[in-house]
């Protein structure tokens, strides 16, 4: 997959719908041909779309982080990541991943992303992730700018999984380059990854034992952490650093938070630098009370969990429904909450009247399209949206 291909989201009823064509603005690159489309009064019709895949993050807010952030505006609260709600949340992460580790609220994944990566790597670093990663992609060079110039090597896994040999031959060769190759001293990984998929703990200790052969250290982006927490079934703790990462950026806005993402540090000789390295990027919020609040508020109950359960179901639900139908492909696993397929062009021309929202993953080979699903997904939605290929499909036949 190209680029270039990743990812127009469509709204696919005002794509061919002649009175409002105009509204959309679209972009095709010459060289790849991908199109990406947006409605461009979709403000005036929040409330109405219904089936939107496109992605969890066009979800809203679950209330009881509403409800947390209209309690940490009573009265006042200390600053800069001294409240009292920052602090609760370090003690709760502490329990729940049974270990002494420390909690940096941040606004953006990318941010966390990119600080994380600049706590463990030099300018003149080489860090090694997988060629889908968003870090690698989707990042607008984030970690390279903070990192001072770092650079970052994409790898072709399976899956959107880094894999343990090709990481460790990899790695070799370039050391054998020596001053001519970024030196390697890190490893990103995603959980979930881009593609919907999970690492299992023995691929994490697999990939850390490399980490460990050639001394580089290992970051994970956790914008999902969540789903993938729940589809494995696993211990936070082992999913994290006794599988052996030392920094997780761990997020909550895509399972029903509206700005809380994060750092979580393991190995605490990092924490001292990721502090000076948050400020100096913007990321110390001033009122931190309320991205924290929010954080107390999704750990609080297993709302977490239960969002993420949720999310997952919904995408096993019509991941289930898509498998085996005429001109339709699930092209990777679903073991999050997102669902990838290849669909043929009769399918594609009926999604495109059908209101279904979806992301444009690839056009390299055929039609592959996103279907993400949220904390905030309806059950009625995923099933409309299998009828449409139901209809597709009895149209071909
Ligand atoms: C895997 C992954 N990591 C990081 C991010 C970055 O999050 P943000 O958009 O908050 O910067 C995203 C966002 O889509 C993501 O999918």
């Amino acid at each position: 997959m190209s680029a270039a291909h990743r990812f127009a989201t469509v709204n696919a009823n005002c794509l061919l719908s002649s009175n409002c064509s105009s509204q959309i603005l679209e972009k095709r690159s010459s060289a790849t041909g991908a199109m990406e489309a947006t409605a461009a009064t979709f403000g005036k019709h929040i409330g109405r779309w219904k089936m939107d895949f496109r992605s969890d993050n066009i979800a809203g807010i679950s209330h009881a982080i509403i409800d947390e952030i209209i309690l940490a505006n009573r009265g006042s609260g200390s600053s800069y990541s001294e409240d009292d709600q920052t602090r609760e949340v370090e003690d709760t992460l502490r329990a729940i991943f049974e270990c002494n580790l420390r909690f940096f609220p941040v606004l953006t994944g990318t941010a966390a992303n990119a600080l994380a990566l600049a706590c463990l790597t030099p300018p003149y670093g080489g860090i090694f992730c997988s060629d889908q990663a968003h870090v690698y992609y989707d990042e607008c060079a984030a970690p390279e700018f903070f990192t001072g110039g770092a650079k970052l090597i994409g790898l072709r896994g399976t899956d959107g999984r880094l894999e343990a040999t090709m990481l460790d031959k990899t790695v070799e060769r370039a050391l054998q380059s020596g001053v001519h190759h970024s030196k390697p001293t890190t490893v990103s990984i995603s959980q979930a990854t881009e593609v919907g998929t999970v690492y299992r703990p023995d691929k994490i200790e697999e990939i850390s034992e490399v980490c460990k052969k050639f001394g580089l250290r290992l970051h994970m982006d956790g914008a999902r952490f969540a789903n993938a927490l729940t589809f494995l079934g696993v211990t936070p703790a082992e999913l994290t650093w006794k599988a052996g990462v030392d920094l997780l950026c761990f997020g909550g806005t895509k399972n029903g938070a509206f700005s809380a993402e994060s750092i979580v540090v393991f190995d605490g000789t990092l924490a001292g630098d990721l502090a000076y390295r948050i400020k100096r990027a913007g990321h110390l919020a001033s009122k931190s009370r309320f991205i924290s609040a929010q954080w107390a508020a999704y750990l609080r109950n297993d709302l977490w969990l239960r969002n993420s359960e949720h999310a997952n179901a919904m995408a096993a639900r019509l991941s289930t429904g898509l498998s085996g139908r005429a001109g339709v492909k699930v092209v990777h696993a679903t073991e999050a909450n997102e669902v990838f397929v290849e669909v043929d062009a009769c399918t594609m021309s009926l999604l495109e009247r059908s209101g279904v929202q979806y992301g444009i993953w690839s056009r390299d080979q055929g039609n592959v399209l996103r279907f993400v699903t949220s904390f905030d997904t309806k059950r009625i939605d995923v099933d409309n949206c299998l009828a449409v290929f139901q209809e597709a499909e009895s149209a071909a036949i």
